[in-house]
């Protein structure tokens, strides 16, 4: 084989079989990135409500039809769209050997248009655990002050505030949450004294999927000068949030849960009023609006995207972007809907059956697209395990906080057919 031959070859074998295997044609590449738009691909004829064809959402994702995914909260596939975004991006990066750092300008525009918020609040990172460790580090705590988590955090909300107190020797207080959702609030106020200087907290919990109200304890926060340090990894693209609205001092989220966005990508929102007064906590290539290696003089942008230092990658930033188009697309109110009726009809089949147990609040002012339960008396993570075996339906065991039970999520390529088939498997389960 000549050389050009076996590069043909090895080009082919390689993109080409990125590119089939996820049934999308082969892109030719070009060297301009005209093309490199992130718009949505996918179009629905009708979006009031009740007109949406649901099977046409269902047929942009790539798993089959035959898997029942139930376990978005864990991890968001994602729709041919986003692949698309992804794979085509990469091809044409690689075609003219570019990192196309300035192309996430419009991920940006997209993101702050999403959580009505300005595009310098907003960066790119890798993940909801990235965020979490930002913002505990640039707060500069020290030894002494204290934190406020809930048992309720996901290992990757937790774990940030727990190495600073392992190395810097700030108190990390834990307080149980309401189940019922309505103390929560109240709760939070009480375990505050002179020295707290943070509440790190779930804006929906991973847990029993419960709602806190983001707003009134962002405003508790501020009217006692402590930080709110809000968790949204279970609630962006589940249903709006508006982040002027709920006037928090951060807010982080993973992009690869419910904005099924490629596998890798986060969200970190800093309030810009503390933009001047905090510094990052790493910097580097892009960081900076004035550097000068010479006599060591570095200013620092006034913009949270000084936290997307370094070479990036740029595929799967506009696979964020266009992962928010495809939301768009159905509408983001409509994909609330659409999780409320799909939980609401799982809950009332739930309800039939006297020996489960729902941990998961019922009102909409405390709740969203997921429902926690457990069998009473049974090894729910064992159950979990069972249900995924024997009836092919992906959930997700909760051994956290020792609840023993198992969670479910309602996306919107979910359907009423998986919920009946989950609903047998329980009946048979729980007479057994
Ligand atoms: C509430 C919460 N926070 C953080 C995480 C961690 O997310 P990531 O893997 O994007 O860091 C999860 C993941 O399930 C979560 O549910």
């Amino acid at each position: 084989m000549s050389k050009a031959t076996r590069r043909n070859f090895l080009q082919k074998s390689i993109l080409g079989g990125v590119f089939y295997t996820f049934g999308i044609p082969f892109i030719r590449a070009n060297n301009s990135f005209e093309s490199l738009n992130s718009d949505s691909g996918f179009q629905l004829e009708n979006t009031h409500y009740n007109e949406i064809d649901w099977t046409k959402i269902r047929a942009q994702f790539l798993f089959p039809d035959s898997r029942q995914y139930l376990n978005t909260a864990s991890l968001g596939p994602s729709p041919r769209t986003v692949v698309s975004t992804v794979c085509k991006t990469i091809e044409q990066l690689e075609t003219s050997c570019s990192h196309g750092h300035h192309l996430t300008k419009k991920t940006h525009t997209q993101i702050a248009k999403f959580l009505n918020t300005s595009e310098d609040e907003i960066a790119v990172i890798r993940n909801a655990t990235e965020g979490m460790n930002i913002i505990a580090r640039t707060l500069r705590l020290k030894a002494g002050d204290e934190v406020i988590i809930s048992t309720h955090e996901h290992v990757g909300g937790a774990a940030p505030w727990m190495a600073l107190q392992k190395d810097l020797g700030v108190i990390v207080k834990l307080i149980d949450l309401d189940v019922d959702g309505e103390k929560n609030l109240q709760i939070i106020k009480n375990a505050v004294t002179s020295k707290t200087k943070a509440i790190a907290f779930s804006h929906i919990t991973c847990t029993n999927g419960m709602k806190l109200p983001v707003k009134e304890i962002a405003a508790f926060c501020s009217s006692k000068n402590i930080f709110s340090c809000v968790d949204g990894a279970q609630a962006l693209g589940m249903f709006p949030i508006d982040l002027t609205d709920m006037n928090v001092d951060f807010y982080t989220s993973s992009g690869h849960k419910w904005l099924f966005g490629p596998k890798g990508t986060g969200v970190f929102y800093m309030n810009k009023k503390w933009i001047k007064k905090l510094n990052p906590v790493f910097a580097g290539a892009y960081s900076d609006s004035k550097f000068n290696l010479n006599n060591l003089t570095m200013e620092y942008r006034d913009s949270v995207q000084r936290e997307e230092y370094g070479t990036r990658n740029t595929a799967i930033s506009l696979g964020l972007g266009s992962a928010i188009e495809f939301i768009n697309t159905i509408g983001i109110e409509n994909v609330a809907k659409r999780g409320r009726e799909l939980s609401d009809y799982f809950r009332k089949g739930l309800s039939e059956m006297p020996e489960i147990e729902i941990l998961t609040p019922k009102s909409e002012e405390f709740s969203a697209s997921m429902i926690t339960f457990r069998i009473k008396g049974k090894d729910n993570l064992k159950l979990n395990q069972q249900i995924n075996s024997e009836y092919k339906i992906r959930l997700r065991g909760i051994y956290e906080n020792n609840l023993n039970s198992i969670r479910v999520s309602f996306a919107v390529f979910n359907n009423f057919t998986e919920i009946d088939n989950l609903l047998i498997a329980l009946n048979s389960l729980t007479t057994k």
